[in-house]
């Protein structure tokens, strides 16, 4: 889940649509590669000792918390952001991940990264480590501005880095019933055409209440919008035609 914009719903998307494919009876995990660590925190995860920093700049064996049936966490801390400089400084640096990835991943069906907002080292591991990218919108003003830059970065990684990389959708969020809101949408939707997933995350206050709880929205209050909405988005997923790998 990548957007170098900061507050777009990088992670509530993360926690809720991974939750949702777990409802879906799909094995997911979600991976926390944040400095601030707030998927950890919505999930009721503070300051855990074991985090992803000691499996990318240590070496250990990669922490991975079960949270609900089929679907685990790896968390984050604050720790991480010594890891930006640690990577930098690596020849191997920007593929960690995704060699600690490639023993894990025949253990589920979907890894979710929830990206910080920066393209940084991070943000590189969790590319180069993926097969789909999902862009993150919000529909506010100058949300349009700066997706070039990811799409660019996305572009060179395919020359090289990551050849089978590929965006699987953009995903529009906090939409609400005013004109503005939908217009933005609809921009979005006229300029990156094909592109866009057809389910938008609607505005839904239940959804910050859940975090701010420490819970998915399923667990939080599963008849709200926000619940219906990333079930559906999980559904125009797992119905697509993308070669989703078992
Ligand atoms: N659909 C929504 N409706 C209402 N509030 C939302 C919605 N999606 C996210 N939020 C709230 O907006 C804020 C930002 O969301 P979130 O933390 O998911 O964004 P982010 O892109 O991960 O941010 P950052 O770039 O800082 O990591 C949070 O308080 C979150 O609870
Ligand atoms: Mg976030």
């Amino acid at each position: 889940m990548v957007n170098h914009k900061g507050g777009v719903g990088k992670t509530t998307s993360t926690l809720n649509l991974g939750r949702a494919f777990s409802l879906e009876g799909k094995r997911t995990l979600v991976i926390d590669i944040d400095p601030q660590a707030n998927l950890s925190q919505a999930t009721g995860i503070e300051e855990p000792e074991e985090n992803i920093y000691q499996a990318m700049c240590e070496g250990k064996e990669l922490p991975i918390v079960n949270l609900a049936e089929n679907f685990d966490i790896v968390p984050a801390d604050l720790d991480l952001s010594e890891a930006e400089l640690r990577l930098q400084s690596d020849v191997n640096g920007y593929f960690i991940l995704r060699k600690i990835l490639d023993k894990i991943s025949d253990r589920y069906d979907f890894i979710l990264i929830d990206c910080p907002p920066s393209l940084g080292i991070l943000t590189l591991n969790a590319l180069i480590a993926s097969d789909y990218v999902i862009v993150i919108v919000q529909s506010e003003y100058l949300a349009v501005k700066g997706l070039q830059t990811i799409f660019n970065l996305i572009e060179k990684l395919r020359e090289n880095l990551n050849t089978h990389l590929e965006i699987m959708g953009m995903l529009i969020t906090q939409i609400n019933h005013t004109v503005f809101r939908k217009s933005i949408a609809d921009t979005v939707k006229a300029m990156y055409e094909g592109r866009v997933f057809e389910t938008m995350i609607r505005q839904n206050i239940t959804l910050a209440e859940a975090s701010a709880a420490g819970k998915d929205i399923y667990t939080f209050d599963n008849k709200c919008y926000g619940a219906e909405d990333y079930t559906l988005l999980a559904k125009e997923i797992l119905e697509s035609r993308l070669p989703v790998e078992a």
